[in-house]
């Protein structure tokens, strides 16, 4: 089985993919947590460029971005399910991924668009605390550490990511609306909408209901 998690920069994508990992088991294949552990001590030409695109907010070149998930999925178990977060966020990335499942005998099993209104995901950003190490994603209010400042697993210290300052996520939204938004018509009615305006166990719940239906 195959799911994407798709929607805007702060919607909760990062947030229900771990949840949904861990619940059923599926590989979580997240190209923002890999490319920020790919720049987290930049040494390469190559790894610098990553790092200074991801500060920029803008996306990194589709032919790196789509060889990383190929070279993660050809690692997995057959049978083995996986849930795509943050890919793909272009045609071509979507073009190319369709192709590579095609190729297999696979299909996409289900993508799930998580709608959330503008001013909850600029609060959801804004409030976000992030453990580099671990990579969980925690929220000052909605979803905070059970010590301040703290990663539940890890005891590593939380951090702001460097694409959370406001400048930054709003050329984010912007690069979202122009680059990312377009594939709602490119995948039409293979998508399931969730209003993911709500609490992160509710957003939970809706999904694991659509997700139930299908094992
Ligand atoms: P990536 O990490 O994928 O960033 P993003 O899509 O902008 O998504 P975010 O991580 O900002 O948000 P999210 O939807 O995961 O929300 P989260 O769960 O954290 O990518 C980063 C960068 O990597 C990109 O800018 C690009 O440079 C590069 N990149 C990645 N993929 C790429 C690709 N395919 N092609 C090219 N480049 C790529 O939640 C946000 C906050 O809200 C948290 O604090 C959380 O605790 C809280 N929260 C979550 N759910 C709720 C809820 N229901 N209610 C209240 N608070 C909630």
């Amino acid at each position: 089985m195959v799911f994407l998690l798709f929607g805007p920069p702060g919607a909760g994508k990062g947030t229900q993919a771990e949840k949904l990992a861990r619940h059923y088991g599926f590989a979580q294949i997240s190209t923002g947590d890999m490319f920020r552990k790919i720049a987290k001590n930049p040494e390469t030409a190559t790894e610098k460029d990553i790092k200074a695109t991801m500060d920029a907010g803008e996306l990194v070149g589709d032919e790196q971005t789509i060889q990383l998930v190929k070279d993660k999925l050809n690692t997995l178990p057959a049978g083995q399910g996986a849930l795509l977060d943050g890919f793909p966020r272009t045609n071509p990335q979507a073009e190319a991924l369709d192709a590579f499942l095609h190729t297999n005998g696979q299909a996409i099993t289900a993508i799930f668009a998580l709608d959330v209104a503008e001013d909850a995901l600029v609060e959801r950003k804004a409030g976000r605390l992030f453990a580099p190490e671990s990579q969980r994603v925690y929220h000052k209010k909605y979803n905070p550490p059970q010590v301040p400042g703290v990663c539940d697993t890890s005891g590593e210290e939380l951090i702001q990511r460097a694409d959370d300052r406001p400048e930054i996520t709003r050329n984010r939204l912007k690069v979202y609306n122009e680059q990312t938004k377009p594939l709602l018509n490119y995948y039409g009615e293979r998508i399931t909408h969730i209003d993911a305006n709500c609490g992160v166990d509710e957003v939970f719940a809706l999904l694991k209901q659509h997700i139930d239906t299908l094992q």
